[in-house]
């Protein structure tokens, strides 16, 4: 099929078919990655990091794109976002990562910032200066919310709606305590790969079974969101396992991208009544939170566009993604335990991480043998599966809406 128009974000409303992966200009053109930064990920709200790896006195610095914020937690707790970006002639404050201290000084000519974002000092700005300081020239903020322990930004002028989010995810991790945690290891990766394969992996367990043994000793890769293979294993795990997190004050609601949302959450049952996502099926860390029983399934938070999270009886792992370019997606994993449990006492790191780095690095490993594919002129988009695939379907949808291709033409476009 020959399609004729300058405009790659046309052609995609022309070639795009639902129930099919996407025409291949949406995961290699640059003009739809730009696109998209603006649309999809300054629009909306993103995942940044766990609230722990923000402590009191603490910062972290995230870039994405043309875009980059600081967060800073103040020594009265309250948690600031500001642009990284100078108010005197614009350069980068910070680099990208954590850092401490009381002021932000910017390296070019000193002009000097509270880490709540107030401006502070300048030298040499003349006599009438001074009456233009203040908030003025304070940093930009940005939008902030922080729930159950995580925290997102969003970069928009108009924030999208969060509240819906922050009920559901709140209501599920209160009595994990996420906040109340250490982090206990971080891995950094650099896929060669568009951010959406690895959103539309994350999305499926169709590749589950053949490629992640680890995972798959503790999960069903079966029953779950999106996924209608019928599972008589997994409906009887969740019949006998919800009362026992009922029992302990742990909510069962399973909230799925609802109207205009871009959160799922859900508590899901673990296969074997494994008491956490280990190779045992023994915790490996001490109880988090309110927790007294190791009975707690493991809860699943995914946002759109760049996160998802697993929080357990024991710990918690996040993934961020941050598109780097179109072909190339950093991904960073963050695991969480107990506030104070020591490793070598009462983990092993190695065992703590295993399940879920082992599963990320071959998650990778497919997405960019997946994605070397998708730029090959052998490559045109493939039927999704209808049983298992059709949480990649609902993912399009969210995107196209997002990257605002008018829906008219697109129905029948490719048939
Ligand atoms: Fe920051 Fe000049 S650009 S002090
Ligand atoms: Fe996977």
């Amino acid at each position: 099929m020959t399609i004729s128009t300058a405009d790659p974000l046309d052609h995609l409303n022309y070639t795009y078919r639902s129930g099919y992966s996407l025409p291949q200009a949406a995961y290699t053109a640059d003009s739809v990655f730009r696109a998209e930064l603006e649309k999809v990920f300054y629009a909306n709200w993103l995942f940044v990091a766990a609230s722990r790896e923000v402590p009191t006195g603490g910062r972290l610095t995230w870039t994405i794109g043309d875009e980059s914020v600081v967060l800073a937690r103040t020594r009265d707790g309250v948690l600031h976002a500001h642009h990284n970006v100078c108010r005197h002639r614009g350069s980068r404050l910070l680099p990208d990562g954590a850092s401490t201290g009381r002021t932000i000084v910017c390296g070019y000519h000193s002009w000097t910032y509270g880490t709540d974002g107030s401006f502070r000092a300048a030298s040499d700005m003349g006599e009438s200066f001074s009456q233009r300081c203040g908030t003025e020239l304070s940093l930009r903020p940005v939008h902030v919310r922080e729930t159950g322990g995580l925290i997102f930004v969003c970069f928009a002028e108009q924030a999208p709606p969060f509240d819906a989010a922050h009920e559901a995810i709140e209501d599920q991790l209160r009595p994990h305590q996420p906040e109340r945690t250490d982090v206990a290891a971080r891995f950094h990766y650099r896929v060669a790969a568009n951010w959406k394969t690895l959103v539309e992996n994350n999305r499926e367990c169709y590749h589950c079974s053949p490629n992640h043994p680890e995972f798959c000793l503790s999960n069903f890769e079966l029953g779950v969101n999106g996924d209608s293979r019928t599972n008589a294993e997994y409906e009887n795990a969740l019949a006998a396992q919800r009362p026992r997190w009922l029992e302990q004050g742990l909510s069962d609601r399973q909230v799925s991208f609802p109207d205009g949302g871009f959160h799922r959450v859900a508590r899901l049952p673990l296969r074997d009544d494994f008491e956490t996502e280990s190779m045992s099926g023994k915790l490996l860390a001490p109880l988090l939170g309110d927790l007294t029983r190791p009975h707690a399934g493991s809860v699943r938070v995914v946002t759109l566009p760049n996160s998802w999270t697993h929080v357990n009886a024991d710990y918690v792992v996040t993934t961020r993604l941050t598109p780097v370019d179109v072909g190339l997606t950093d991904i960073d994993l963050t695991f969480l335990v107990r506030e104070g449990a020591v490793a070598g006492t009462d983990y092993d790191l190695a065992e703590l991480t295993t399940v879920w780095k082992e599963t990320s690095e071959q998650d990778w490993e497919l997405c960019e043998r997946n994605y070397a594919g998708i730029r090959s002129r052998g490559y045109e988009p493939g039927p999704l599966s209808p049983v298992t695939e059709t949480s990649i379907v609902s993912f399009h949808e969210w995107w196209l809406r997002h990257l605002g291709t008018p829906a008219g033409p697109r129905a029948g476009a490719a048939a």
